[in-house]
């Protein structure tokens, strides 16, 4: 397993921290009473359930399972029925991710959208048809030979872009997906995955088709298939992204 960096470390840390006061509020607890964190009051006790016991009350919970995760089922089991960001309210499933776990060649897209959101599984919509077509037709591999990953793991209301909390509750579990299914190639699909990715503002149409480095993974920022459903010109750009990167898995390139 690689080390987090520290850096990663501690934001995984203050999304945990974030998420046990935002629980702490919603069972009443406004401020902490200095010497009594551990005293149960009244108001954390609702059907006879301690709101603030066990995994979902342990500030540390969250971070060490996900870091301990070994693989990518531990991993999903670590994440449970999240309600770390507000997007948990609006879902069906989480879509967490899909494919070969030992997979070479990853793509990471933004987040579900309706299609994924009622059946669990990234990019099976209109634009997941594009990128299965980009992967089969144009690569001449199988959906199940790559694994598909989001940013975001729940559909956010009415395909809205995922915003900055929900990014940040929900990257170190991508983070924790590519450290496990460790591709050598990794095609981040819009926006949001090259930002994330690369924690950088840099405008997708100016990084899109170089190559970039995510913790020493090569990294092809392309643009995303939803994007070509409503600009088919631009689908060239994206072949000439993914005969780079078929290139680069062929082992032709230096
Ligand atoms: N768009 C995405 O970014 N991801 C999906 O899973 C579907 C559409």
């Amino acid at each position: 397993m690689t080390r987090p960096s520290d850096t990663e470390e501690l934001a995984v840390l203050a999304t945990s921290l974030r998420r046990h006061l935002q629980r702490q509020q919603c069972v009443g607890i406004r401020f902490i009473p200095k010497g009594d964190l551990l005293r149960e009051t009244a108001a954390v006790r609702e059907g006879g359930t301690n709101l603030l016991s066990g995994r979902d009350g342990d500030l540390f919970a969250d971070s060490s399972a996900m870091y301990q995760a070994k693989n990518l089922e531990e991993l999903r089991d670590a994440i449970g029925d999240c309600r770390r960001c507000k997007l948990w309210s609006g879902r069906t499933h989480l879509v967490f991710g899909v494919g070969n776990p030992k997979a070479k060649l990853m793509f990471v897209g933004e987040g579900p959208g309706r299609d994924e959101d009622l059946q669990g599984e990234p990019f099976v919509g209109r634009a997941g048809q594009l990128l299965t077509d980009i992967i089969t037709k144009g690569m001449g591999l199988r959906r199940e030979d790559v694994y598909i990953a989001n940013v975001v793991k729940c559909r956010p209301p009415e395909n809205r872009n995922p915003e900055p909390d929900e990014v940040a509750s929900c990257e170190p579990f991508l983070k924790k997906q590519i450290d496990l299914v460790k591709p050598e190639i990794i095609v981040a699909l819009g926006k949001f995955a090259v930002q994330t990715l690369l924690q950088s503002k840099v405008p997708i149409t100016k990084i899109r088709g170089s190559w970039h480095s995510y913790h020493g993974i090569r990294l092809m920022p392309t643009l995303h298939p939803a994007y070509l459903l409503r600009n088919p010109a631009d689908k060239k750009l994206v072949w000439e992204d993914i005969k780079q990167v078929m290139k680069e898995m062929s082992g032709e390139s230096a």
